[in-house]
């Protein structure tokens, strides 16, 4: 597309150009491309190349669903797909290069597949290999049996690190050069990362630190793949590797040389989530500010990170803490489904970008000050052509700036693109996206006929060792499993209990991540740490009986953590158990004698899988806030073919599969309502992950994704494994519907001049492009009703418009008119669509709000 969009602003320049422009584009995608770069940006085949690239990561969705992500991805604009590789989803177990078989290639883990169905989109790809990729992911996607191979210290100058890196990454790199994915093969991939914003951490491996970075880069470059290497936030990259920007904000980054360009690997538009915390959102007007602001400082490559997160399925979210939806609040949704306006907002500003292409690579800027916080960037070439950025940085007064004798009210903290340097192509404030409402709406089907299997609290079967005092939980389970069960005995005389009604305290000191304690197979209290500190403390009272009391913590990992500096030592667990209240006073317990089991019966059993029948029986009665307690049901899928997520709510903490696969930990553990959440979220100024919080005490994550492609026509089995007592009961099914469009246009603010610019060839005519509002229903639905409908001066939100002073009263049946039954529709503001001026003098508005069906 972005081929139709750029031969308006070439009209001025020679036929030559145009022709030759055109041809580029259009290399059938297996002949070999050459991909170098200069200090401007990529050159692909002698092109200079100005590219959005977007994060889609394969394992965190389904085969069935990459098509129409990375078609989404296009129509939004993204020229790139960007994804890491996953180390450990890759090499379970230690490998061997020259082994296949050896590794993990199969199902949401087919990076070739995942590569092909990219380029057959007609697009590129950038390979971040790392292999170490921090990315919300457990153990930043190292493999947990790399930490117990002796003398191995991640990312440094450690020989079995570096062993099994290289080991690794030839795997892949190989693996891709035998399916000719690298661009000089005729593949899409034009560029790969090695390591992972090691700038930050090198310092603190010392000496080791800065050799194994020297060292990652030539084994990288060693590799011969014919296209460039990237290294994130690595500011002593060697000549030949290029280095590059994350962050929120980008436009201050300059590689470190002069001949390498300046791309930015990770545009955050979002911010990931952890069980207990809020909602994190970013505006669109912020997202877009930053890119254009990147753009006109010089940046020629941009990725988003995420285009689509996606899901931590199974147990593969990092963290400790991260939930299992990696949403990331990016311009399509977990669920595959765009975001609006986000997605909408950001295709537009890609359009305004791209029509600068060329200047922008091949003129040169001039730089502009125009006022405190206000600048232009001018870029020009030698065939005339011109595309300005006026940016204004004030965080709250919009402010009129004079370029080329024009005046142009830029608004607080925006940028706007001027394709001519004339007219006002896109600013990355007003917003011209229609907005979606997207709701979960519950499905009326009741899943019934359960089966149970209930755990014993403690060690189940033959007991895996004992030891004195307390073993670290990771150490001992090497994350085979969440669940470490810790267990020992007291026993008391009648004489040492006080006896009178008084109550014993149980003290318990945890690293983390989270415990059950029970005492006599009843569960006394659960506690966990959270995103932000994972030990704990717990003190709680408990009625010791006369005689043995069996004593067991069912100790619990909450993904590995991903990132930091020496992060693979992080231990878990408990460090401290004591019990208050006895007429002797405090017994501590952490040195006595501690019988360990790793793992759950069930997990053992894999009772999960539909055909083992292992334990299970059929209750006629279904227990409730029961602790560990397995649930089966068979059920039917719901109808249609709208994404689904399992509703938890009524559940406590435990894990979910659906016929045998693992959907992933549910946990509706809720944020704090004390922790604040702004009523509204205002996009100027700088943006901070904690800046625009939804959610406040509610779930964190109450619905969980089950891919569609999961489920059967019939018969299928669904398992959840509850930790410590919930409702099944209360357990549904909810499909992920838009409900409704809405868009809100001011005719002072013809956000969609771009379009206009084009009907006229570019020509700039020098008046103002007309505002107009559009309205799409997503897929194959239509504009079924005019839920709202307002021309004059309305105001609110998608959702809860409001009348305003003026209001035409023939507002609604204009708009049915021009839009009930159309999939998509179209309102021009001005020339009298909504007949004579009835509030002269007032700047107008329409806001409309429509339902889909
Ligand atoms: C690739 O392009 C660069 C310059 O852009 C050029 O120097 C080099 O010779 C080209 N390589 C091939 C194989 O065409
Ligand atoms: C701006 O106006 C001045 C004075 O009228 C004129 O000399 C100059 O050429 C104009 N500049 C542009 C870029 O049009
Ligand atoms: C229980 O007995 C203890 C020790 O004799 C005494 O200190 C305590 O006050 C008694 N508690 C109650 C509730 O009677
Ligand atoms: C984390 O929590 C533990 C237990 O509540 C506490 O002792 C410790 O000081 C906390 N650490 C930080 C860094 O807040
Ligand atoms: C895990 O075990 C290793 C030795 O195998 C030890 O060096 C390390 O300190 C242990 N980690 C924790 C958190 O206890
Ligand atoms: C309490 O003290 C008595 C006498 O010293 C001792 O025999 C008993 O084992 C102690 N009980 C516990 C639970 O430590």
């Amino acid at each position: 597309m972005a081929e139709r969009r750029i031969l308006p602003v070439l009209s001025s320049a020679s036929a030559v150009g145009v022709f030759l422009l055109y041809l580029c584009c259009f290399f059938p995608a297996a002949l070999s491309v050459n991909v170098t770069y200069d200090r401007r940006s990529l050159i692909i085949d002698g092109q200079r190349k100005l590219l959005i690239s977007a994060s889609i990561h394969y394992p965190r969705s389904v085969p069935a669903m990459w098509p129409g992500l990375v078609a989404a991805a296009k129509e939004g604009g993204a020229d790139v797909i960007e994804s890491y590789v996953f180390w450990n989803g890759h090499e379970p177990s230690p490998g061997k290069a020259s082994i296949i078989l050896f590794y993990y290639f199969g199902e949401r883990f087919n990076l070739v597949k995942f590569a092909r169905i990219v380029q057959e989109a007609g697009m590129y790809m950038i390979l971040r290999i790392g292999p170490f990729v921090a990315a919300e992911w457990n153990f930043g996607g190292v493999p947990a049996w790399l930490h117990y191979i002796p003398g191995t210290i991640f990312r440094t100058d450690s020989e079995p690190w570096k062993t099994h890196m290289k080991s690794f990454t030839t795997v892949i790199v190989n693996m891709m050069k035998k399916e000719k994915l690298f661009a000089p093969q005729g593949g899409p991939i034009i560029l790969a990362q090695i390591e992972n914003e090691y700038g930050d951490t090198e310092a603190v491996y010392g000496d080791g630190g800065k050799r194994y970075a020297m060292w990652a880069a030539a084994m990288a470059l060693s590799q011969n793949i014919g296209v460039p290497w990237i290294m994130c936030q690595q500011y002593d990259a060697p000549d030949n590797v290029i280095n590059t920007c994350n962050s929120f904000y980008c436009d201050q980054f300059s590689p470190n040389s002069v001949n390498k360009p300046k791309f930015w690997t990770e545009n955050w538009p979002g911010w990931f989530k952890t069980f207990g915390a809020r909602n994190p959102h970013r505006p669109p007007e912020d997202i877009a500010f930053s890119v254009a602001r990147f753009f006109q400082k010089g940046g020629s490559l941009q990725n988003y990170y995420m285009y689509h997160g996606g899901t931590n399925f199974d147990r593969t979210s990092g963290g400790p803490f991260i939930t299992t939806s990696y949403d990331y609040d990016a311009p399509i949704d977990e669920y595959g489904l765009v975001r609006l306006p986000k997605w909408g907002h950001l295709r537009d500003l890609h359009k305004a970008i791209k029509l600068c292409e060329q200047v922008l690579l091949y003129g040169e800027p001039t730089f502009l000050s125009l006022g405190p916080l206000q600048e232009a960037d001018v870029f020009t070439d030698l065939y005339g052509r011109c595309a300005a950025f006026i940016s204004n940085m004030d965080a709250e007064n919009d402010k009129y700036v004079i370029l080329r004798n024009r005046s142009y009210l830029i608004p607080a903290w925006s940028v706007s693109i001027l394709p001519e340097c004339k007219n006002v192509g896109f600013n990355t404030a007003k917003v011209g996206s229609q907005t979606a409402i997207t709701e979960m709406i519950p499905e009326n089907i009741k899943i019934s006929g359960w089966d149970i299997f209930v755990e014993k609290a403690g060690i189940w079967g033959k007991a895996d060792f004992s030891n004195q005092g307390f073993v670290d939980h990771i150490n001992t389970t090497r994350d085979s499993t969440d669940y470490l069960w810790y267990t020992t005995s007291l026993h008391v005389d009648e004489s040492e209990l006080l006896g009178n009604g008084t109550y014993e305290v149980l003290v318990v000191e945890s690293k983390g991540h989270g415990v059950h304690a029970f005492l006599n197979q009843q569960l006394q209290v659960s506690a966990f740490g959270n995103g932000g500190n994972s030990s704990f403390k717990i003190e709680t009272p408990i009625h010791l009986k006369p005689g043995n009391n069996e004593i067991a913590f069912l100790s619990m990992t909450v993904g590995l953590q991903n990132a930091g500096p020496l992060f693979e030592w992080t231990g878990a667990g408990l460090t401290s158990v004591k019990i208050n209240g006895l007429r002797n006073g405090t017994v501590d317990l952490s040195s006595k004698s501690w019988v360990y089991k790793i793992g759950l019966q069930g997990e053992n059993q894999q009772i999960y899988s539909p055909m083992n029948n292992f334990g299970w029986t059929s209750t006629s009665v279904l227990p409730k806030n029961q602790p560990l307690t397995w649930y089966k049901a068979t059920i039917n899928p719901p109808d249609g073919s709208d994404p689904v997520g399992l509703d938890m709510a009524s559940m406590g903490k435990g894990r979910l599969w659906l016929n045998g696969k693992a959907i992933g930990r549910y946990w509706p553990r809720k944020s704090l309502s004390s922790d604040g959440c702004p009523g509204t979220c205002d996009y100027r100024g700088k943006f901070y992950p904690d800046k625009c919080n939804t959610g406040c005490g509610e779930p964190t994550q109450r619905w969980y994704h089950v891919p569609r492609s999961w489920f059967q026509p019939s018969g299928n089995t669904l398992v959840a494994f509850e930790e410590e007592g919930g409702d099944p009961t209360g357990i549904s099914f909810s499909r992920r519907v838009v409900t409704g469009i809405c868009n809100f246009v001011r005719e002072d603010h013809p956000v969609m001049a771009l379009e206009s610019q084009q009907k006229t060839g570019g020509a700039g005519d020098g008046g103002d492009p007309e505002a107009s509002l559009r309205l799409a229903c997503p897929g194959k639905a239509a504009i079924s009703a005019i839920r709202f409908a307002s021309f004059g001066t309305p105001s609110g939100v998608c959702g809860s418009f409001l009348y305003g002073s003026c209001h035409y009263a023939n507002s609604i049946s204009v708009v049915q008119k021009a839009c009930l039954s159309k999939r998509e529709c179209s309102i021009t503001l001005s020339r009298g669509s909504f007949g004579e001026d009835q509030c002269p003098g007032a700047v107008k508005a329409l806001a409309v709000e429509a339902a889909c069906s």
